[in-house]
């Protein structure tokens, strides 16, 4: 079956993730219910429905490459019909990378490489270029007429399909042409959330372990994403990832525990994905709902880890548990004293001492000394942990220094040349 060897918790948290992102959240999934009705209709099939709604959620991966929305023409055209969509753009290039290379979820980059392409590019015969441009569709509906909410005579649709006839194969325009006349999709894209819940998600396979390679490379994936929005974290998760791990290994907590600090370090700050560029590179003072938005990056960090949560169970708790102290005053769950195990407080000091020691656009960094005797007033605050702080201290009295090379540089660098060979529409 199509999507077979994929882990579901690994898909599953990636379409949590890019539902969550800003702009194009809600876009994926009402893109994943109207690619999921026009493969219904197209191959009477209920698993190459659920292949298609899954790709047609994950379709513009590649805008989660930071600054991507701005260097390409597809968002700023959401909802206006009369601008070309059509030409392979940025975000697809890069998503069909992304889902080729990183997350073991190859079986959906073809999709999102070609569904900006028009039929007389795509190969008829290649199932991955059905899909594509069955999402393709889903994708023109969606960004004309899937605003949930607006409610345009079917008519007015068709006629803007028919304009558009010949991006599509002739069989999808007809299958397409069927979906638009049923109220039950239209009213089903005015939910794309409890849709996707109950006819797409409740259906995948039950998951299987995630091995921890996939787990890093997902990591490594996520802790780009969210620290490249702004220039002034752009190491932070995996220096994070690697203090923890240190601290852990000083503390002599077990191989196991040092793998899962590590882990816990990339994916700590996933929730940052739900948050404006703006706020996180805000230079002035946030304002209260700026701040409070901001604070809500590790409620997302959990829910998004709690795909993964029956396996290794505990690393997914460490990372959500960051930002809580040991006195009560922490977010998000005020726990204090006992119910925060010695792993999570070993992130917090490293999360603390990482953005410490990285500029801000309200401060400069500090040195690791001053980091220091900051966190020692934080362990006399009774907030962070004094066992911890030591080892610590005695890891930089050792020379301890942030690692220079990791995989990230590895991403980062491909994801540049892309960038930069990428001349608007050659591709
Ligand atoms: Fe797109
Ligand atoms: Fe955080
Ligand atoms: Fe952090």
């Amino acid at each position: 079956m199509l999507g077979e060897r994929v882990n579901s918790s690994v898909l599953k948290f990636m379409v949590d993730v890019m539902s969550y992102v800003p702009r194009v959240g809600e876009h994926s999934l009402v893109v994943s219910v109207l690619s999921y009705f026009i493969s219904e209709e197209f191959f009477k099939d209920e698993s190459k429905a659920l292949f298609a709604g899954i790709a047609g959620a994950l379709h513009d991966i590649g805008y989660l490459v930071p600054k991507v929305s701005q260097m390409d023409s597809d968002l700023e055209v959401l909802y206006d019909i009369n601008v070309e969509r059509k030409g392979n753009k940025l975000h697809t290039t890069l998503g069909g990378f992304i889902l080729s290379n990183f997350l073991g979820l190859y079986e959906y980059s073809d999709v999102a490489f070609y569904h900006h392409l028009p039929a007389s590019e795509l190969d008829v015969l290649n199932p991955s270029h059905v899909f594509a441009n069955i999402v393709s569709a889903a994708d023109f509906l969606a960004m004309h007429f899937g605003s949930p909410g607006t409610d345009v005579p079917k008519d007015i649709v068709k006629e803007a399909l028919e304009d558009h006839s010949e991006d599509f194969f002739p069989s999808i325009l007809k299958a397409t042409m069927e979906v638009i006349e049923k109220d039950y999709v239209w009213w089903s894209i005015e939910d794309p959330v409890e849709f996707y819940m109950r006819n797409l998600s409740s259906h995948l396979k039950e998951s299987s372990q995630v091995d921890s390679a996939t787990l890093m490379e997902l990591g490594y994936f996520m802790a780009y994403v969210v620290d490249s929005k702004s220039p002034f974290t752009r190491k932070h998760s995996e220096r994070v990832a690697d203090l923890s791990k240190e601290i852990g290994r000083e503390m002599k907590l077990d191989d196991n525990d040092q793998l899962c600090l590590y882990i816990a370090g990339l994916f700590h700050d996933s929730g940052k994905i739900a948050v404006e560029d703006s706020i996180l590179e805000k230079p002035g003072a946030l304002t209260r709902k700026e701040y409070s938005y901001m604070r809500k990056h590790v409620f997302y960090t959990m829910k998004f880890l709690e795909h993964f949560s029956n396996q290794y169970r505990d690393w997914t708790k460490w990372a959500s548990q960051h930002h809580e102290r040991i006195d009560g005053s922490g977010y998000p769950l005020r726990l204090k004293g006992e119910e925060l195990p010695i792993q999570s407080r070993i992130l917090q000091v490293a999360d603390v001492f990482v953005a410490l020691t990285e500029n801000r656009p309200y401060r400069s960094s500090m040195t690791f000394s001053k980091a220091i005797s900051f966190l020692n007033e934080e362990v006399r605050n009774g907030k962070l942990d004094g066992d911890v702080l030591k080892s610590l201290e005695r890891l930089v009295k050792n020379g301890y220094t942030f690692p220079s090379e990791t995989p990230i540089s590895e991403i980062i660098e491909t994801v540049d040349f892309l960038m930069k060979s990428y001349d608007g529409g050659i591709w």
